[in-house]
Parts: C-alpha cells; structure tokens; sequence
C-alpha cells in the first residue's frame, strides 16, 4: 500500500454540479457516436478503388457499429451486404433490408438451407459436406452459392484440385441459379508479402475455364492489391474507418473514422510527485500531475491491455491514458490541459485518435476494440 503522504491527492471541486441533473436524460457520458455519412463515404471509396461491386461486411453487429442501422444508412446503395451466419442475416430481413445479404460461413446445418432459400440469402460454400447438402435437399427455389476455395489460407475453402468438379456439381444440382467464384486472403495487411500475389494465382489457375464472376478482396485487398480480379469485393474494416495497415498507405489515408468512442471527465486531482495512479501503482507520478478520471473503462469495451502513454483526446487536446484501466474508469493525464476540468469531452478513440492507434497500443487490432465494444449506447448521426 502506498502511504497517504503530505501532498497527497485534492480533489477538485465540481462547480457546474447540478443536483437536478439526474433528472435529465442524459446519464452515463459513455457513448458511442457513429457517423453514418462517413460510413456512406467509405463505402463509395471501396467501388471507386475497385470499380468493382461491393458487399458491405456487417457480420458481428457491424463491427460493433450496429448492423441494421449501418445496412440502412447504405441500402440505397449497396450491392449487398455479408454477415457471418443466418441470424446476423435474418435480423437485417427481420428490419425490412432487402438487398443481397451473403453468409460469409454458409450453412452450419442443411435444414439451414429452406431458410436461406426462403429469404433470398446468398450462401457461401467452403467444404465438400455443404456441397452433398446442397444436392440432397430439396429446395423451392434456386440458390445463389458463393463457392470458395483455399488459395492458401488454409482455414476454409475447396481444395484446388475440388473446385472444378464442385463448380460443375453445383451446376448439375439443379438447386443453384448463380455461382461466384471467391478466395480470401490470409496476408493482404502486409503490403511486401508475397503470400497475396500467391493467393492470386493459385485463385486464377483454379478458376481458368470457369466463366463466373469473382471476388477476391477484403479491406486490405481493395486498398492495397489493385491486381487481383475483383467483379465483387468485401471491404468490412475500412467501412468503419480503419486501415488494416501497420504502416501508412496512401489510400487508407482517405478513409473516415465512423465511431467516436466518447465520455467526460468526471473527477480532477492533483497529485504530487512520486504517487501512484489506479490499480497495480501501474503509474506513478514523475512530477507534479493533475489527473483526469474519465466515466469508461474495459467493461465498455476499452482496452485493459492500454498502457501509459495511449493517446487520449481531452478538451480538443491529445494526451494520455496513466494507470491501469479499470472496468468502469480510466484515468488521464490533465497537466498539460489546463482547460479540462469536470464535464470536459473526452475522444477514446475517433477522427483525432485513431482506433488503429490504441489497438497498436494495446497490442490487438481495430477489429477487435471495435467488436468488444459493449454497455455503451451508440448515438447515429448522418442519416
Ligand atoms: C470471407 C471474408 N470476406 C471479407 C471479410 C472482411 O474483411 P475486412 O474486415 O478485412 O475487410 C471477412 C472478414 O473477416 C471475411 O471473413
């Protein structure tokens, strides 16, 4: 335990406490904005890279950006959408979406597939099990199958040496309107790998005298390897505003941040040198410090893993997360940001901090702190 020394912590006076305040609808200052129209921009971005049509990625609730909301803000103009599994997909034809909605995993069990004919899904096939499926169901209507094959991720995907005869099995069906021909790249985020040029062209050889139409490309893939055959492509990541890059990239430059992970702070200190901040002492003072306590912590979705120095927005200033966060708070560094005081915005991550740059912070990825989000209400903008 660290001793309660002479100069131990003051806390500042809140003097815009207002005891009617509970009364307002406004609680919790955590919350999660999502800009609609950036999220409309990206997608444009995606098809004016590609000239390609594009299936919006919405699985896992939109990144956790809200896969209904998100899908109506682009149904007038997507091509499509892709979910992960049927119950992503009937909660968007459950909202009245009408567009093309892919299952990017298929079908987990046949008696999957009355349903997926009955509303109109598209439907990956990545294995030989969901091929004799397909042939010994019957089926009211035709399907539109999405046949993919392993170029070298090696997670799902025929066989190159299957594809063709699946391709022609499929055909002789007689359950199946429309086949495209897809892959999915495994290392697409690293711009000087060979991995993805090879990925193209164990893709090109499987498919030589297939006439369908293709779809190769993720959000790194539209970004970063206008080389690969693209009638469709899939961005999921960048829709939301993020690069799928380590490094900066020229394209990903013009992409924007959707969500903004907003709160306030709700309590100001001083402390002298010398004392520790939080949980574990995992920060102690180097000098005299004002310390900001802001209302978001890893139960929201932020984080644990963040450590000192993660940038943080403040009254329109960057600074920096200190301590460790914990489940409902964390705090930061107001030395520098003498304007901040009880109330002030505070940005987690958003247009001015970079999600990318928490997540290379904490050591994951922007996918992932954008699907953790959890607790916090999402406000939309944009429409
Ligand atoms: C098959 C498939 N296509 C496209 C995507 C979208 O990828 P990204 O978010 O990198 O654009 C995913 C996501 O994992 C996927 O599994």
């Amino acid at each position: 335990m660290v001793p309660c020394g002479s100069g131990f912590s003051r806390e500042e006076p809140n003097t815009d406490f207002n005891p009617n305040h509970h009364k307002a609808a406004a609680m919790r200052p955590a919350r999660a904005l999502i800009d609609l129209q950036a999220l409309r921009h990206n997608y444009r971005l995606a098809r004016e890279l590609t000239g390609a049509k594009a299936l919006a990625v919405i699985k896992a609730d939109a990144y956790g950006h809200g896969a209904v909301r998100c899908a109506l803000a682009l149904e007038a103009e997507a091509d499509g959408f892709a979910v992960a599994c049927i119950e992503e997909a009937l909660e968007l034809r459950a909202a009245g979406i009408k567009a093309p909605v892919l299952l990017l995993e298929g079908f987990f069990e046949a008696s999957e597939l009355a349903l997926i004919a009955e509303h109109d899904l598209w439907c990956v096939v990545h294995s030989l099990w969901q091929l004799e499926a397909i042939e010994k169901t019957q089926l009211h209507k035709p399907l539109t199958i999405w046949l993919k094959l392993d170029s070298g991720m090696h997670r799902v995907g025929l066989h190159p040496k299957d594809y063709h005869e699946a391709y022609q099995r499929l055909l002789a069906s007689g359950k199946v309107a429309r086949i495209v021909l897809m892959s999915h790249f495994a290392r697409a985020d690293e711009l000087d790998a060979d991995a993805t040029a090879q990925q193209i062209a164990v893709f090109e050889a499987a498919r030589q005298g297939l006439a369908a139409e293709c779809s190769l490309r993720n959000s790194p893939g539209v970004l970063g390897w206008p080389q690969a055959p693209s009638d469709w492509v899939r961005p999921g990541l960048m829709l939301y505003g993020a690069t799928p890059f380590e490094v900066a990239q020229a394209e990903a430059e013009r992409l924007q941040p959707v969500m903004t992970l907003q709160s306030r702070v709700l309590s100001v200190r001083e402390l002298p040198a010398g004392e520790p901040v939080g949980y574990g002492a995992k920060f102690v003072s180097p000098r005299p410090t004002r310390v900001g306590v802001v209302a978001m912590g890893y139960a929201d979705g932020y984080p644990r893993q963040a450590p000192n120095g993660t940038p943080v927005l403040v009254a329109g200033k960057r600074t920096q997360l200190i301590g460790r966060v914990s489940m409902d708070m964390l705090s930061i560094d107001l030395t520098d940001v003498p304007e901040a005081t009880v109330g002030s915005p505070v940005e987690l991550w958003g247009k001015h901090v970079l999600a990318s740059e928490v997540a290379a912070q904490a050591g994951t990825i922007p996918y992932q702190i954008f699907c953790n989000l959890k607790r916090v209400p999402r406000d939309y903008i944009g429409e």
